[in-house]
C-alpha cells in the first residue's frame, strides 16, 4: 500500500492506473477508523481495480476548536486497517497541501447547508463540501463511498457533484451498528461508560419511530424514547422527504429520512433511518 504524504506522490500512481485502463473507488476519512470505514471500503474494493483511501482531519468542518483537537487520531492503527482491507493508497495529507497557501475558494449548498444539522453546526457542511470537492478533484475517482448515516452529508454531496457536473458516482453505504445497535462512530471512543450505555438510546429511538405511520407521531415517539433516558439531551430531530430533503409532514406516503443528533456528556452523536410506507 502507497503511504502518500503529498499529493504529487499520489498524482503518480493514479496516472499509472489510468493508463492501464484501471478503475479507482475512493473512500475519504478523518481516521480514527472502525467497521462503518471498512465497510465503504469493502464496497469500493468490490467494485473498482484501485482503491483509494484519504486520511484527513479538515479544519473548515469544525465549528469549535476543542472539538477539532480532540478529534480521535489513530494514524499508525488506521493505516494497518487499510492495508489489510487492500487499499491501494493512502493520501495523508497536511492541511496546506489541500488549503494552499492564499486559499479563497469555497463550496457550499446553499439551501442544505443551513438546514437541519447545518443549523445546529453553522459553517459544518461548507467545510464538508469545500473538502471533499477538493479531494474528488484530487483522486479523480469513478466512484466515492459515503455512510449513509451521515445522511444530510450524502444529500450535501450528491447536491453538490450534480450542480458542478462532476463526474464521479456517489455510493451510498448503509450504517454499521454495534450489536447494542449505537451506529459506528469515530466519537463513540470518548464516551465515558456511562454514556456509552446510554447512547443505543438514539437506534432505539429510530427503530419506534419507524413502526409509526404518520410524522407527527415518529416525532413524538422519538422525543418520548430519548426523553427517558436522562444522560440523553435530544438535539436534533428532523423528518424529511427522502427524495426532496425538505420537512416530512402528515401521513406517512413516500420515504422518509430520520435524523436525529443527541448529546451524551460532551459528544454529539448522530444517528438516521429511512423509513418507506
Ligand atoms: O464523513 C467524514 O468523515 C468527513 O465529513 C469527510 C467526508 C471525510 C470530509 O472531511
Amino acid at each position: 500500500m502507497l503511504i502518500c504524504r503529498r499529493i504529487a506522490e499520489l498524482d503518480r500512481a493514479l496516472s499509472d492506473w489510468r493508463r492501464a485502463g484501471e478503475s479507482v473507488g475512493l473512500v475519504t476519512t478523518m481516521g480514527a477508523l472502525h467497521a462503518g470505514h471498512m465497510a465503504l471500503v469493502a464496497a469500493a474494493r468490490a467494485d473498482h481495480a484501485r482503491v483509494v483511501a484519504t486520511i484527513f482531519v479538515n479544519p473548515t468542518q469544525f465549528g469549535d476548536p476543542k472539538d477539532l483537537e480532540t478529534y480521535p487520531r489513530t494514524e499508525a492503527e488506521d493505516l494497518a486497517m487499510l492495508k489489510a482491507a487492500g487499499v491501494d493508497a493512502v493520501l495523508i495529507p497536511d492541511a496546506s497541501e489541500i488549503y494552499p497557501e492564499g486559499d479563497e475558494t469555497i463550496v457550499e449548498t446553499t439551501r442544505l447547508a443551513g438546514l437541519f444539522h447545518g443549523a445546529v453546526r453553522p459553517g459544518h457542511f461548507r467545510g464538508v463540501a469545500t473538502v471533499v470537492c477538493k479531494l474528488l478533484n484530487i483522486a479523480g475517482p469513478d466512484a466515492a463511498y459515503f455512510g449513509e448515516k451521515d445522511y444530510q452529508q450524502l444529500a450535501v454531496i450528491r447536491r453538490m457533484v450534480t450542480d458542478l457536473h462532476m463526474k464521479v458516482r456517489i455510493v451510498g453505504v448503509p450504517t454499521v451498528r454495534e450489536a447494542d445497535g449505537l451506529a459506528m462512530s469515530s466519537r463513540n471512543v470518548r464516551l465515558t461508560p456511562e454514556d456509552r450505555s446510554a447512547a443505543p438510546v438514539l437506534s432505539r429511538a429510530l427503530e419506534a419511530a419507524a413502526g409509526e405511520r404518520d410524522v407527527a407521531a415518529m416525532e413524538a415517539t422519538i422525543r418520548r424514547v430519548v426523553g427517558e433516558e436522562p444522560r440523553a439531551t435530544l438535539k436534533g430531530l428532523d423528518i424529511v422527504r427522502a427524495d426532496t430533503f425538505t420537512p416530512a409532514e402528515g401521513p406517512l406516503t413516500a420515504p422518509v429520512g430520520i435524523m436525529i443528533s443527541a448529546q451524551f456528556g460532551d459528544v454529539l452523536l448522530i444517528d438516521q433511518r429511512e423509513v418507506s410506507p
